[in-house]
């Protein structure tokens, strides 16, 4: 009965994590194209202190946005904030990666071959991974380096690189991307609480308080708006990544990732610049064919897998038994592995014919090394191959 509440709990938590970071996606991605595409004001406008504005039409109603240079003349009775949708999606992930990785950790935060292989040892990392990445992110967005614009993005892409090494060396492969992509949100939170909101804080204090507003924590919010600004995709990536086991499972993981993060960032400064009315079709051509080279080295290495998979042979019904030991234990009817009591993920195993149905599937969880979960039933590396060369044969016939 405690799986099924649990079962409840992720059902309502993942849904109001999608459902937060959309909104504060949304509104991010929405503002970014507000600002960029801003024009010009008419000289009335001007006179009021505006300095771009922008005409739209959503839902059947046309809409006037306005951007003052500083404050309108008069304080509006109701302003708009937006940060909730951060705090919430932050909190709701960070629920998530509690239920799923600190509570399930010897299943899914755990890896063979890592750097750890204790499950308490793993969420004090991941925790340590987590808070710790945010410091060095605070450190650096703090010092003066900031200021130089080349220097400060390279030393940002060095410290994005080092992390998504760094969590394919300490946790499962599958939980690594999720990681970072975990560290982005974070830092990507703290922008918001830390830096952005803080700055509009003391905006509106100075302005209520008939004095000028100091630019700096304004220039200072802009740039890690920006910073969000390029986060957001390769952060959405990372979310879904749980999904493409023939990625994480990758053996050069770490390099996959960080070319996905490097090519979604820069395809986003294509649109970033477009706002802008610069049209660079370039960037969008040159992460395009980025993306095409990474799915032919990993097409390549696929096939000569497959071949060499192909020349090796195991009988149906030694197979059967290795299924049966290392699969059937979990993904069946009755579970013998303490701790189930119900087929994961609604697959059966311990029918020949139901094994014959889903031999993909099977093959992909097998290869990435994601099943059997956690190793728990202590499957050799010979068995994994010998399995892989059988489902292979069974999935190409
Ligand atoms: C210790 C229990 C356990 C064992 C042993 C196990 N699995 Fe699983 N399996 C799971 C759980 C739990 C899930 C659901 C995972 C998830 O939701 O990501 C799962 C999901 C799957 C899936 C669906 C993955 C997907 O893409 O959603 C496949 C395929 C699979 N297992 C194959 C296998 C194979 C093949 C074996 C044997 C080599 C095996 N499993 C052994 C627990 C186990």
């Amino acid at each position: 009965m405690e799986s099924y509440f649990v079962d409840w709990f992720s059902v309502i938590v993942r849904w109001l994590h999608l459902i937060t970071g959309i909104a504060w996606i949304g509104a991010s991605l929405h503002f970014v194209w507000l600002d960029n595409s801003l024009e010009e004001p008419d000289e009335s406008k001007k006179a009021q202190g505006i300095k771009g504005d922008l005409w739209s039409i959503h839902g059947g109603g046309i809409y006037n946005f306005n951007k003052y240079a500083l404050a309108p003349p008069d304080w509006p009775s109701v302003l708009h904030w937006s940060k909730w949708e951060a705090y919430m999606t932050w909190i709701t992930g960070t629920l998530m990666m509690v239920a799923v990785y600190y509570l399930q950790s010897q299943s899914y935060l755990v890896g063979s071959d890592k750097w750890i292989a204790d499950p308490k040892v793993a969420i004090a990392a991941s925790v340590g991974y987590l808070l710790s990445g945010l410091l060095v992110y605070e450190a650096l967005v703090r010092s003066p380096l900031r200021h130089q614009t080349s220097l400060f993005a390279a030393l940002l892409a060095a410290f994005i690189g080092l992390q998504c090494w760094l969590a394919t060396k300490l946790f499962s492969d599958r939980a690594s991307f999720l990681h970072v992509g975990a560290l982005m949100g974070t830092i990507m939170a703290g922008n918001v609480f830390l830096g952005i909101i803080p700055a509009q804080k003391k905006f509106v204090a100075a302005i209520q308080a008939g004095q000028d507003p100091d630019p700096a924590p304004a220039a200072f919010a802009k740039q890690r708006s920006t910073h969000n600004n390029y986060f957001t995709l390769p952060v959405l990536f990372c979310m879904i990544s749980n999904h493409y086991p023939f990625l994480y499972g990758h053996t050069y993981n770490w390099v996959i990732l960080i070319s996905i993060i490097a090519i979604t960032a820069y395809a986003r400064h294509f649109f970033n610049l477009r706002h802008r009315g610069v049209v660079d079709y370039s960037i969008l051509i040159k992460a395009f064919i980025a993306f095409v080279l990474l799915a032919i080295w990993l097409g390549v290495e696929r096939y000569e897998q497959e071949q060499a998979f192909l020349e090796m042979s195991m009988a149906d019904g030694a197979a059967f038994t290795l299924i049966n030991t290392h699969c059937a234990v979990c993904h069946s009817q009755t579970p013998t592995q303490p701790g189930f009591d119900a087929p994961p993920a609604g697959m059966l195993m311990d029918d020949q014919h139901v094994i014959e149905q889903s031999v993909s599937q099977m093959l992909t969880a097998v290869q990435t090394d994601y099943m059997p979960l956690g190793n728990l039933t202590g499957m050799t590396d010979d068995e994994r191959t010998k399995l892989i060369s059988w489902l292979e044969k069974k999935a190409n016939p």
